[in-house]
């Protein structure tokens, strides 16, 4: 952790016991520390289950009947497959950087202040996001030409999950420091601890106010202890080199089973974080938001357990437990491989995908897809094939999902 911050020579540490103790205390050092109020949050995050982190989470807010408060703005989440700008785009990372932007402009505007920016750095129940290269430092430049700061919430994607690099947002370049960085989960492997670490101006602005940080159980002597034997094992039993392993082997198989099932769109993932988004037809990308979970129920039976995340709810989240081993692995994608294919069968949908195994994952469909016949073996000429063709399977797919609800 210390390694974090070692560029700017400064380091500020508190323990918590929650992430969202952490998030909500990183949320009062970034207020404090500017006096603003503000909070930028991108589309579809979660940071927790505190009133003040539900405030900033659209995940919950927009579902529930909590209004957006004014001190929130939303931005669009980075997402360039089936966000607002996408992998044809000619530079994503300005285009959702110039987004931020927009957004404190406005608030400018309207005389308000941003206190912070808060993201994940691989956003997770927002649907296994990688933000494209760039984002980040464009973002944080807005932001403290704004006054405000950068939070990075490493709750779920901290401690050597992404196999590179202890931490994801590192994963981004040297140039790109978050101001304050929050984890939590895997920090305790089931145990709650979770920290803040920030830089000493931040943490002095914050304890010279007088309005101390208190904890009956901070920093308490068993959840350090718990802490600490988490990072031996992660050192000792080399668990961010099994990441990078164990993850490169399971997205090489999952390229694999994109290569042969239709409702696989796109995998993407770093490590030991994939997401396989899961699609209706792959020019539409229209959501397979009722095969996904058809497949979750079926892979618990299978006694693997998975979820579905993303606003759709359609993108198969995949983050083991770091000593996933290359065996977990290929059980794993054989019983999503069966599953799959009793799915195609039961629509009568073709396993042989139009997308080839080496077609990098955020490719289009190749042109020669478009020439395909239609069900009943003649290309018409009248229509686009590819659109006939994703229509048959949405018009399948969609009495699927009916079969399924019951
Ligand atoms: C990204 C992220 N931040 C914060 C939290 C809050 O963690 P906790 O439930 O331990 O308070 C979560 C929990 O799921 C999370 O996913």
């Amino acid at each position: 952790m210390c390694e974090l911050y070692s560029k700017q020579d400064t380091l500020a540490l508190r323990r918590k016991h929650i992430a969202s103790e952490a998030n909500d205390l990183a949320l009062r050092l970034a207020r404090q520390f500017r006096g603003h109020q503000d909070v930028i949050t991108l589309d579809h995050a979660y940071h927790g289950h505190l009133s003040s982190l539900i405030e900033i989470s659209p995940y919950k807010f927009q579902k529930g009947k909590d209004v957006k408060k004014e001190f929130v703005h939303v931005a669009p989440a980075p997402d360039i497959y089936r966000g607002k700008y996408r992998e044809d785009h000619t530079d994503p990372a300005s285009a959702y950087a110039d987004e931020v932007k927009k957004i404190i402009d406005e608030a400018h505007n309207s005389g308000r202040k941003i206190a912070a920016f808060i993201a994940e750095s691989m956003q997770s129940c927002g649907g296994q996001i990688i933000p494209p290269a760039g984002y980040f430092q464009k973002v944080a430049e807005y932001v403290h030409g704004a006054g405000g700061v950068f939070i990075a919430d490493e709750v779920q994607v901290g401690f050597g999950r992404v196999g590179t690099h202890f931490w994801s947002f590192q994963m981004f370049g040297e140039d790109f420091v978050p101001d304050i960085v929050t984890m939590g989960k895997p920090m305790g492997n089931g145990h709650p601890v979770a920290c803040v670490v920030t830089t000493k101006e931040i943490a002095e602005a914050f304890s010279s106010s007088g309005m101390e940080y208190f904890n009956t159980y901070g920093g308490n002597p068993v959840s350090s202890a718990v802490g600490l034997a988490i990072l031996d094992v992660i050192e000792n039993e080399d668990l961010q080199g099994n990441a990078t392993r164990v993850g490169n082997y399971l997205t090489k198989l999952l390229n694999k089973q994109k290569a042969k099932h239709t409702l696989i769109g796109d995998i993407r993932g770093v490590g030991l974080f994939i997401g396989i988004d899961l699609v209706k037809d792959h020019q539409e990308r229209t959501p397979a938001t009722a095969e996904a979970q058809h497949i979750i129920y079926k892979m618990k039976e299978k006694r693997v357990l998975l979820s579905a995340d993303g606003p759709h709810r359609n993108v198969l989240k995949i983050k083991p437990p770091m000593c996933f081993t290359e065996e977990n692995a290929k059980f794993m994608v054989d019983q999503l491989d069966e599953i799959l294919t009793g799915l195609e069968e039961a629509v009568g949908a073709k396993t042989e995908s139009v997308i080839s195994e080496d077609t990098p994952c955020r490719t289009k469909m190749p042109e020669e897809a478009h020439s395909e016949p239609l069900s009943d073996g003649s290309p018409d000429p009248k229509e686009n094939p590819s659109r006939k063709r994703n229509g048959l399977c949405t018009d399948k797919h969609s009495l699927l999902s009916k079969r399924l609800k019951t």
